[in-house]
C-alpha cells in the first residue's frame, strides 16, 4: 500500500511530508492521543496497564482515532510507545503509575547479546493488527487522514535500555558509548535492525508515513551525535526506502540544535521535526529547501490558551509560510492541556494564522 502511488497521495498531510507547500498547512499533535482526553482516560482504565493498551489492537486502535473524531486532525499517529521495541526484543519493561518506565537495564555484552531479534515481528503483531484497524478506520469514516506509524531512534531507545529509566542526563547510556563503543556500537546495530524491520511491518500493515523520535539526540557533543544520531537513523532511513522509496520519513532530534541541519543533509528524512527550543526561521536557513519542517509549538502555551497560544502559533505559522510545513507542536502535549484549547488551536492552524 504506497501511498505514492495511489489517489490518497492527494491527503494534505502526505502532500507536505512529500515537499509540496499546503497552505493553511496540514497538523497534528504529538501524544494527541492521552491523558489530557477523558475518553482516553476511560479507555486506559478499561486496558488495565500501558502496555495492555498498546497490545489489544481494538483498543489501541480506538485511542488512535479519538482526536481524530474530537478535532479532525490530518494526521493519526500510531497509539503505542517508542519503548515496544525493546519489549519486542524481549528486554523486561513495565511501566509504573507515577514513575514512567522502568527497563531490566542492559549493561553487558550478555545482556545485549540476549536480545532476540528474530522474534520482534511476532511478538510485536499485535501493534502491526492496530495499524491495519486504524487504517480501516480511517479509510472509512476519515478519509484524508493519513495514518503515521513510528519507533524510537536507536540512540534514544538505546539512552533507555542501559540507564533502565528516564534520565535528566542518562549519564549511564552517555558512558558506555565512551568506555565501550564496540559493545555500545552492537547494541546500536541490533536497535537498526529490529527499528527497520518493525517500521517495514507497519508500512505492509498501512502506516503512510513513519516518524524516528530521538528525544535524547541534544545531549550528545557533535562526533557522538554523528556517530550515534545521525549514522544509525541514516541506516533506517536507507533500508526503508529500499522497500518503499515513496514512504515520507519524518526525523525528529530533539534539542539537536545546530546541528538540524547537518541532521537534515546526512540522513534522508523528508521532513525534519523542530522541538520547542528551536527557531524556526533558523531551521529554515540550515534545512535544505527540498526538506520539509514540523513543529514546533510549546506545549506549555497549550495548556495557557488564549492569547498567549495565538500569538506563539501565529509566529510560527508567519516564519514557515511558502515552504512545506506541518503544523505540531514541539513536543509532547501536557496532560494537563484543556481540550478546548486544542480545538482553539485547530481553528487558528485552519484559518491560516
Ligand atoms: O503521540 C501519540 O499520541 C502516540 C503515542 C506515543 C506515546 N509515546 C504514548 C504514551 C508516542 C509517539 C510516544 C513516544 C515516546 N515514548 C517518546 C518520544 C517522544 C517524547 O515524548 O520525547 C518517549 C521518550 C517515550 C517513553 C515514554 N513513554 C515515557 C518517558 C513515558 C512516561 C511519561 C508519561 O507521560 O507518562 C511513556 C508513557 C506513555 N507513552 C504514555 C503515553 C500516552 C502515558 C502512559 C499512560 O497513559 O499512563
Amino acid at each position: 500500500m504506497d501511498a505514492g502511488t495511489t489517489g490518497e497521495a492527494r491527503k494534505p498531510l502526505l502532500r507536505a511530508l512529500s515537499g509540496e507547500a499546503v497552505w493553511p498547512p496540514p497538523m497534528w499533535l504529538m501524544r494527541q492521543a492521552g491523558r489530557y482526553l477523558p475518553e482516553y482516560r476511560e479507555v486506559r482504565k478499561q486496558a488495565g496497564d500501558f502496555i495492555a493498551l498498546c497490545t489489544t489492537p481494538d483498543l489501541a486502535a480506538e485511542v488512535t482515532i479519538q482526536p481524530i473524531r474530537r478535532y479532525g486532525m490530518d494526521g493519526a499517529i500510531l497509539f503505542s510507545d517508542i519503548l515496544m521495541v525493546p519489549w519486542a526484543l524481549g528486554q523486561g519493561l513495565r511501566f509504573a503509575e507515577g514513575e514512567g518506565p522502568v527497563l531490566d537495564p542492559l549493561r553487558d555484552a550478555t545482556a545485549v547479546a540476549s536480545l532476540e531479534l528474530d522474534k520482534v515481528r511476532e511478538r510485536a503483531a499485535p501493534i502491526f493488527e492496530t495499524v491495519r484497524l486504524t487504517r480501516a478506520a480511517l479509510a472509512a469514516h476519515a478519509p484524508k487522514v493519513a495514518l503515521i506509524g513510528f519507533a524510537g531512534s536507536p540512540w534514544t531507545v538505546a539512552a533507555y535500555m542501559v540507564e533502565g529509566h528516564g534520565s535528566k542526563d542518562f549519564r549511564t547510556a552517555r558512558g558506555m558509548a565512551y568506555a565501550d563503543p564496540t559493545l555500545f556500537g552492537r547494541l546500536i546495530r541490533t536497535l537498526v535492525d529490529a527499528t527497520t524491520d518493525y517500521l517495514l511491518a507497519q508500512i505492509e500493515a498501512g502506516a503512510e508515513a513513519v516518524m524516528l523520535f530521538d528525544s535524547w539526540a541534544g545531549m550528545l557533543p557533535p562526533g557522538q551525535f554523528r556517530r550515534w544520531v545521525i549514522e544509525p537513523s541514516a541506516a533506517i532511513v536507507r533500508n526503508v526506502k529500499r522497500v518503499h522509496p515513496s514512504i515520507p520519513v519524518i526525523g525528529f532530534p530533539r534539542l539537536a540544535g545546530p546541528l538540524i541541519g547537518e541532521y537534515a543533509q546526512r540522513t534522508g528524512v523528508n521532513t525534519v521535526a523542530m522541538d520547542t527550543a528551536m527557531d524556526p526561521r533558523l531551521a529554515a536557513s540550515l534545512v535544505p529547501a527540498n526538506v520539509g519542517l514540523q513543529g514546533n509549538l510549546d506545549p506549555l502555551s497549550l495548556v495557557a490558551g488564549g492569547i498567549a497560544l495565538e500569538t506563539e502559533a501565529r509566529q510560527i505559522l508567519a516564519a514557515m509560510r511558502g515552504r512545506p510545513f506541518v503544523f505540531n507542536l514541539g513536543h509532547g502535549i501536557e496532560k494537563e492541556t484543556p481540550p478546548e484549547h486544542v480545538a482553539q488551536l485547530v481553528r487558528l492552524v485552519r484559518s491560516g494564522g
